[in-house]
């Protein structure tokens, strides 16, 4: 966009963060043990209810509404949810704020406290979302597309691609890396033996935050991320952190492995993103809500370019039948 195409988006997406206070009450019925993603996901489903024209998919205003009110909305459900499992009151943000200042005071803000914003936690996110915004047809944006191409609309695909994220292959990769971490540690933090375990094809358990279905060398992505866990890291005081000490072991024993190399198995974005998110005060629950936050950005736009197209068709992936022709019933 031009300068003051930006701006109009900027101020479109601003005027429409305000949530419709009927959506606590949805928010609220979740038990407290609910996880942050199925309630996402829930709310984003939910927000149809709020805004019954998102679904005229033939409407080129009415779609415009849609995506802008998804993307002003989703920085303020993620907050919300955040804050409703530590207890805190419920913020709607700042709109003279810029996009994470508003997103990291939603948050981080105490009922009691004036909020001051932390350059290195705004940078740190900042960052962040830039590099989880959008990752062509990885699992859950080919949900969002196939949801979409059935005209379901714009939260109801959201909401199924945020599910797809959900999964520790996918997107919860970053909070299973820290689970992961925190298991080691706990066992004593023999790295040989974790190594050990993801080697033996009897045994499920495989090493979180390593490997890529795209990405048989380096995850670029993760490259920034390194840099970025380190200076936050620097910044916070927190390089004697065990957990972290704990990556860096692991992450250096994997990269001189031969099974690991062999396979082209190598660090991917969510092996450090976790960690940076634990740094800010991120709690691990709530990591794949933020990168559903960011990926939000890219699932739009997929589902406005298909939307947009003429050739777009129903997503029908065949089905090749290999089994029995027949089969005698006892
Ligand atoms: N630890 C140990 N072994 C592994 C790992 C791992 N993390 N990843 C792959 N392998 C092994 C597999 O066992 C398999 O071995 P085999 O050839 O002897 O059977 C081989 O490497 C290829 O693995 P596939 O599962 O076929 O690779 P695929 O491309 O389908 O999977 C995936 C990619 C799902 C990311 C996988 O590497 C994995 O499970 N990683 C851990 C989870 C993770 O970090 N996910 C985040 C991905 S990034 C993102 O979604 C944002």
């Amino acid at each position: 966009p031009n300068k003051q195409q930006l701006e109009k988006l900027s101020n479109d997406i601003k005027e429409r963060s305000i949530i419709d206070e009927d959506l606590r009450i949805i928010l609220n019925s979740f038990p407290k043990s609910a996880h942050p993603m199925g309630i996402l996901s829930s709310l984003t489903s939910g927000l149809v209810a709020f805004d019954p024209s998102a679904v005229n998919i033939d409407d080129e205003e009415d779609m415009y509404d849609a995506i802008l009110n998804l993307l002003a909305k989703i920085p303020v459900l993620v907050a919300w949810v955040y804050r409703r499992r530590k207890g805190l009151s419920l913020e709607y943000g700042d709109t003279s704020l810029a996009y994470v200042e508003n997103l990291a005071k939603m948050m981080f803000q105490r009922p009691n406290k004036e909020y001051v914003q932390n350059d290195t936690i705004v940078s740190a996110l900042n960052k962040l979302l830039i590099l989880h915004a959008d990752h062509e047809q990885n699992c859950s944006t080919s949900t969002v597309r196939i949801v979409g191409s059935s005209f379901a609309g714009l939260f109801a695909s959201v909401a199924a691609g945020i599910s797809a994220l959900w999964g520790r292959l996918h997107g919860g990769a970053n909070q299973a890396v820290i689970e992961m971490l925190e298991e080691i540690q706990k066992d004593g933090g023999d790295t040989k033996k974790f190594m050990s375990k993801a080697k033996d094809k009897s045994d499920p358990f495989r090493l979180m935050g390593f490997g890529h279905r795209v990405y048989r060398n380096q995850d670029p992505r993760a490259i920034i991320m390194k840099e970025t866990c380190h200076e936050v890291l620097d910044e916070l005081g927190l390089n004697d952190d065990p957990i972290f000490k704990l990556a860096m072991k692991l992450e250096k024993i994997a990269l001189e492995d031969e099974y690991f190399i062999e396979k082209k198995l190598y660090p991917n974005v969510d092996f450090y993103s976790g960690i940076v998110m634990r740094a800010i005060g991120i709690p691990f629950s709530m990591f794949t809500a933020v990168f559903a936050l960011a990926r939000t950005a890219g699932w739009v736009a997929h589902w406005n370019e298909m939307m947009m197209s003429d050739e777009s068709k129903i997503g029908r992936p065949r089905q090749v039948y290999k089994g029995k022709t027949k089969r005698d019933i006892k």
